[in-house]
C-alpha cells in the first residue's frame, strides 16, 4: 500500500488564533477531502524564538524540526500575513533556510491574509517570484483572504471559496504528477 503523501501547511504568522493559519488550515482540510493525505500544520510559534538565528546550525531544535518538515515534505501549503504591503518578514526569514535543491519540483498553494482587499495581488506579486526561484510546481490558483472574506474562522466570501477549492483540486493532481500512484516517499 502507498504511504500518503506528507502535506506540510505553514502559516507565517506568530499570533494564535490566526487568520492567516484559519486559511492554510482550510486548504488542507479540502485537500484531504479530495485526496488521502498525512498533514501537518505549523506556524511561527511551532519555530520558537530560537528561529532567530542567522546560520541554520544556531537554530534550535522546534525550528530546525520545521525547516527539516518543509523540506521533507510531499508537498507544501505556504501562507503570510500581509506587512506593510509585502510578505511577512520571518516567513522569509523561513525560507531563507531551506535548502533550495528540497524545494525543486514541489508542489505548492500560494496563500495570504491581509487586513482588505488593496494588497491581494501579493500572492502574485511577492509569494510566486519566491516560489519561482525555488523551482517549485506552483498551483496556478491562489487564495488571498481580507478581513470580510474570513471571519470568525469562517470563510464568508465565495469566491475565496471557489479559489480555495480550485487551489486545492490543482494541488492534488501536481501531487499525484509529482508522486505517481503506487510510488513511495519521494525523499
Ligand atoms: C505590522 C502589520 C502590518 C500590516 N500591513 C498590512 C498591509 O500592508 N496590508 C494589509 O492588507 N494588511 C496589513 N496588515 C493586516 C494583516 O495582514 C491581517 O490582519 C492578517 O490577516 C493577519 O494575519 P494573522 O491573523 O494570520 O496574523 C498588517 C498587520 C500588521 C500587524
Amino acid at each position: 500500500m502507498p504511504s500518503r503523501p506528507r502535506v506540510v501547511a505553514f502559516s507565517g504568522s506568530a499570533k494564535r488564533p490566526s487568520r492567516t493559519r484559519i486559511l492554510v488550515e482550510a486548504l488542507g482540510a479540502e485537500l484531504g477531502r479530495l485526496r488521502p493525505i498525512d498533514l501537518a500544520v505549523y506556524d511561527l510559534l511551532d519555530a520558537g524564538p530560537g528561529l532567530g538565528a542567522t546560520q541554520r546550525h544556531d537554530l534550535s531544535a522546534p525550528a530546525e524540526r520545521l525547516i527539516a518538515a518543509i523540506e521533507g515534505a510531499d508537498a507544501l501549503i505556504v501562507g503570510t500575513p500581509v506587512y506593510q504591503g509585502g510578505y511577512a518578514g520571518l516567513f522569509k526569514h523561513v525560507f531563507d533556510f531551506v535548502d533550495p535543491a528540497r524545494m525543486a519540483g514541489k508542489p505548492v498553494v500560494l496563500t495570504a491574509t491581509g487586513g482588505g482587499l488593496r494588497h491581494a495581488l501579493v500572492v502574485e506579486h511577492s509569494l510566486r517570484p519566491l516560489f519561482g526561484f525555488f523551482a517549485a510546481h506552483v498551483a496556478p490558483t491562489s487564495v488571498y483572504a481580507g478581513s470580510d472574506d474570513l471571519v470568525d474562522g469562517r470563510i464568508l466570501d465565495r469566491t475565496v471559496a471557489a479559489r480555495l477549492e480550485a487551489a486545492a483540486a490543482e494541488l492534488a493532481s501536481l501531487i499525484d504528477l509529482a508522486r505517481p500512484p503506487g510510488s513511495g516517499p519521494t525523499n
